[in-house]
């Protein structure tokens, strides 16, 4: 079987290389794609067929690892050219959305399948795992290729979104608590109290002090990209009877810093500043 990855950015690229080292050669399109990801992709091995149509018409399981607030128009692509292999959604979305991703593939006849990544890009054992649930997870199709890889697959049920629920629940706590961090350390600016702040923290919470820089530095780059999950865990958190407005708020945040996208060098000023100043 051939496998196709939409689209080799930090995580999917991982899994093209993962694959790769297993024997398997994986597939994607460069149609539309940015220079980044061209380059990410031929260092990682994957095979360019150009468009989205080739790549269906080449592969047996597709796999989308795009930006979550993309996920379903990215299955609408893949439904709409007819596919009929194995689809597996792996992006941070809610049940739900996922859900919806898989009836827009069952549509147009193919087998969809749940997916959640937890970790790091998969570059080295025993820190990333594709959690995978629904039916056609136990068939083995996906597991068996990334076995001996660096990343881990690990089944959690047979109900297609639980895969899902578990990616939500983990980046609640990580992505959220970061999102609160930065919060609050604009909230204790913009009261001109980061002194007494700072020094609360070295008392009592002294973790927060190295924390805080390394939040800045992991979150303001991809920060465009977490507003989208942050809405995705506030809709899990609903639809679940629970108070979703903690990730609903995460999501003002990060949407904040979204002009950060792909500026590694921002510094905790940059961010203070657009937390604390309004918009245009
Ligand atoms: N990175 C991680 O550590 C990590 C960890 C766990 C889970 N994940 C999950 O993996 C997924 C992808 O994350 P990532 O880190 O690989 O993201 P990324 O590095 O930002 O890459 C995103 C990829 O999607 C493409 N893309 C951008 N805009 C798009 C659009 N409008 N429609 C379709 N594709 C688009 C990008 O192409 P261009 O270069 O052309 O923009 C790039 O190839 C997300 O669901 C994320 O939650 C990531």
């Amino acid at each position: 079987m051939s496998i196709g990855i939409i689209h080799p950015g930090a995580m999917g690229s991982s899994l093209g290389a993962a694959l790769s080292a297993g024997g398997h050669t994986p597939h994607w399109a460069s149609d539309g794609r940015s220079q980044a990801t061209r380059t990410r992709a031929a260092g990682d091995g994957l095979v360019d067929v150009g468009t989205l149509r080739a790549l269906t018409n080449t592969c047996d399981i597709i796999i989308s690892v795009c930006p979550p607030a993309e996920a379903v128009n990215v299955a609408e692509s893949v439904a709409a050219l007819s596919f009929t292999g194995m689809y597996l959604d792996a992006n941070a979305v809610s049940p739900a959305t996922a859900r919806t991703i898989a009836g827009r593939v069952e549509s147009a006849g193919a087998t969809f399948v749940d997916g959640g990544i937890i970790g790091p890009p998969a570059r080295h054992a025993g820190l990333t795992v594709l959690y995978l649930s629904g039916e056609a997870a136990r068939c083995n199709a996906i597991a068996s290729r990334f076995e001996g890889s660096p990343l881990a697959t690990h089944l959690v049920g047979a109900e297609p979104g639980a895969a899902s629920a578990v990616k939500m629940a983990f980046a609640a706590w990580t992505k959220g608590t970061s999102a609160l961090l930065l919060a609050v350390r604009a909230l204790a600016e913009a009261e001109g109290v980061t002194e007494g702040l700072d020094h609360a923290w070295s008392v009592l919470t002294p973790e927060l002090i190295d924390r805080f820089p390394a939040t800045v530095r992991g979150t303001a780059p991809k920060a465009w990209r977490f507003a989208g999950e942050m809405r995705e865990i506030a809709s899990t958190f609903d639809h679940a009877g629970l108070p979703g407005g903690f990730h609903e708020a995460a999501a003002e945040i990060y949407e904040a810093l979204s002009d950060l996208r792909d500026y590694p060098d921002a510094t905790e000023a940059d961010v203070i500043q657009r937390l604390t100043e309004p918009g245009p």
